[in-house]
């Protein structure tokens, strides 16, 4: 892989195809598989030898092949269980042999099962797309509407997030759709919500041949044959903490009230303490109050986002009930970032809160 920004997809060598009977008794007649050309190089550009390769929805495993033709290890989840079984099958063709496969989403995993991994590396199942298999529950392809897609997605993003190495690379490749007369921007929608959960790195554009007519005249429709690869990663980002610092305190002389907990309560005892990613407030769940502190944060320049969510005001703190908090972050013209966490429900055992004072 070099800097372009983008990378031609060359053809894919006949003994990597999945094979043709395999094909024949998929139910998409392995239409939404991906290519293993396609995925090498993200593999040895972003995993480190000797290191592990997940994906999350391996389909027919072309993922799983590249990274172990890569000298990887790898593993991943396949809701469809007739696919899961395929990919040994076609592993097997190889004279490899069968990686793990959990045939489930992995976000329904205990902790215990998921072994810890370097990259994660998918294509997403689009939304809209017309699954004839069986819809189990969680089957991303059998998504009612889009909103739910979203949360889907992001339900096994998040699960990722918590088994990823510190430092490791999460990339999903992802179109945006055209369903019924208009465009749906799933891979900008997706590259939100990575941003919720990791650090975006950058995006490479995938172009790839496919026979293309005369435009019509005011019709926008395109042959589709490009999409992106968004490059995420688990990364503590540098935030201004002297500037975070500031902002508490005077938050605090306009009259908010908070507590301040976890790594950034830490630090301000102890400069030497391992740098936060942001600070956590703990906030009362009351609307009036704060809605009134994030007044002053909007006012301020900050954005306000649940689970990557933009939120609005006036507060309506009903619609967010179960989503535990709220952030809010600044970029400057620097690039420098203050990241507040505003939790208003507990979202697990917190062991003690420091108060600033
Ligand atoms: C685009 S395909 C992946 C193709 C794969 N990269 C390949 O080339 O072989 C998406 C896959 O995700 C699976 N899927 C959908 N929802 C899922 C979920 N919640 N967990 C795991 N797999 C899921 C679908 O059954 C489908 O096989």
């Amino acid at each position: 892989m070099d800097e372009r920004s983008w990378l031609h997809l060359e053809p894919e060598p006949a003994e990597h195809a999945v094979p043709a009977d395999l094909i024949a008794r998929d139910p998409m007649a392995g239409r939404d598989i991906g290519w293993v050309t396609q995925m090498r190089p993200f593999v040895r550009q972003f995993c480190p030898p000797g290191g592990r390769v997940f994906d999350p929805f391996a389909g027919l495993g072309s993922t799983l092949l590249a990274a172990r033709l890569e000298g990887r290890d790898a593993f991943g989840c396949e809701i469809d269980a007739a696919r899961a079984a395929q990919i040994g099958e076609r592993f097997a063709r190889l004279g490899l042999a069968s990686p793990t496969v959990f045939a489930a989403s992995c976000d329904t995993l205990a902790d215990s099962v998921l072994p810890p991994f370097d990259l994660c590396l998918a294509n997403v199942p689009y939304f809209g797309c017309r699954w004839v298999g069986e819809t189990v529950p969680g089957q991303l392809y059998g998504s009612a509407s889009y909103e739910a897609h979203l949360n889907g997605l992001r339900d096994v993003f998040h699960r990722v997030r918590g088994t990823l190495a510190d430092d490791g690379f999460c990339i999903a490749m992802v179109q945006n759709l055209r369903v019924g007369e208009r465009m749906l921007p799933l891979a900008f929608d997706l590259a939100r919500l990575l941003g919720s959960l990791f650090t975006l790195q950058e995006e490479r554009v995938i172009v790839y041949d496919r026979p293309a007519r005369a435009a019509t005249p005011l019709d926008a429709r395109s042959n589709r044959s490009h999409e992106y690869a968004l490059i995420a990663r688990k990364h503590r980002e540098r935030v201004d903490l002297l500037a975070t610092a500031a902002l508490l305190q005077a938050l605090r002389a306009e009259g908010h009230r908070f507590i301040v907990f976890g790594s950034f309560a830490r630090w301000l005892r102890d400069p030497a303490s391992a740098r936060p990613a942001d600070a956590d407030l703990q906030v009362a769940p009351d609307e009036a109050a704060l809605g009134a502190l994030m007044r002053s944060l909007a006012l301020r320049g900050f954005s306000l986002r649940c689970w990557g969510d933009p939120v609005h005001l006036p507060l309506k703190l009903d619609a967010w009930r179960g989503r535990h908090y709220f952030r809010a972050e600044r970029i400057d013209r620097e690039g420098a970032v203050i990241r507040l966490d505003l939790c208003f429900e507990p979202s697990g055992p917190e062991a003690s809160f420091d108060v600033l004072n």
